[in-house]
């Protein structure tokens, strides 16, 4: 298995990904909110970041194949114009909400408080490939009891479980969580292992435009697939490489250390 995590900006990088080689994108880039990843790429004022992301989003796309799929993590201050320039561009399959479940406890006072991400599902053709049995969630068996009247038995949905819909609900990570890495906007692998689960086949290529603590990598080393990363931060480049060295170890990973980028 191919796991390489490069220290490098994605946008120096991706001219070496050769075009249709990937089966996904999982892109969790910087929010335009004023993030501190330990570098300025967070600060950039609301139409600057805009063109940033056009720009990335442009030269990621002919990476996917056919059958490829995008995942997009943004917030709601700029999903719609995001989510609107990539519908020109790929076919918009879903917006899933990530409810974060945030403890009550006070929150804004002039607003509603926030406590979701808006993540796009884009896919090149209709073709693209989905697995819907690989990320069925099964019932508990009282709530399989409850459904059980004679005209459900069998149904698959019932057996194996029911299609997961398009509002996750998946606690973020705390600081004492056993997954938690020393990173501010930490992904927890349940909502990646769910993406790649679903949208990139057994042994595919997964790209990860902007790594951070390295979840997606850690993903598909739990899950058998290829797996290309970039961060332009040396500190959190280390913190992934160690995640996945520490799934893979008896295997002996590839990683690459340098910042080339092979196709
Ligand atoms: C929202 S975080 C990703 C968090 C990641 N999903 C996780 O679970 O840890 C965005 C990351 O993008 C990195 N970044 C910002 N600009 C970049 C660029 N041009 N190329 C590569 N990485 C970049 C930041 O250093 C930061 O770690």
């Amino acid at each position: 298995m191919t796991i390489e995590i490069h220290h490098a900006d994605f946008l120096e990088q991706v001219d070496g990904i050769a075009d249709a080689s990937i089966d996904l994108i999982i892109a969790d880039p910087p929010y335009g909110l004023g993030k501190d990843f330990g570098n300025d790429s967070d600060q950039k004022s609301g139409q600057e970041f805009l063109r940033w992301s056009q720009q990335w989003l442009e030269a990621a796309i002919p990476k996917l194949k056919e059958s490829g799929s995008l995942y997009v993590f943004a917030s709601w201050q700029y999903s719609p114009e995001l989510f609107a320039f990539l519908k020109t561009r790929l076919t918009m399959i879903n917006e899933i909400i990530w409810d974060r479940r945030v403890p009550s406890m006070g929150g804004s006072t002039r607003r509603y408080s926030s406590v979701h991400d808006n993540i796009g599902l884009f896919v090149r053709s209709r073709q693209y490939y989905f697995d819907l049995d690989a990320i069925r969630i099964p019932y508990d068996e009282e709530t399989k009891k409850a459904r059980s009247r004679s005209i459900f038995v069998g149904k698959k949905w019932l057996e194996h479980g029911y299609n997961p819909k398009d509002v996750w609900s998946v606690a973020r990570l705390h600081r004492q969580h056993s997954e938690r890495a020393d990173h501010p906007t930490q992904k927890p692998l349940e909502l990646i292992e769910r993406m790649v689960l679903a949208s990139c086949p057994p042994q595919g290529r997964v790209l990860d435009p902007f790594a951070g603590s390295g979840t997606t990598a850690a993903a598909c080393a739990r899950l058998g697939r290829q797996c290309l990363t970039f961060d332009i931060n040396p500190e959190y480049v280390a913190i992934a490489r160690a995640r996945v060295a520490a799934i893979l170890q008896p295997q002996h990973p590839r990683i690459f250390q340098e910042s080339s980028c092979p196709e």
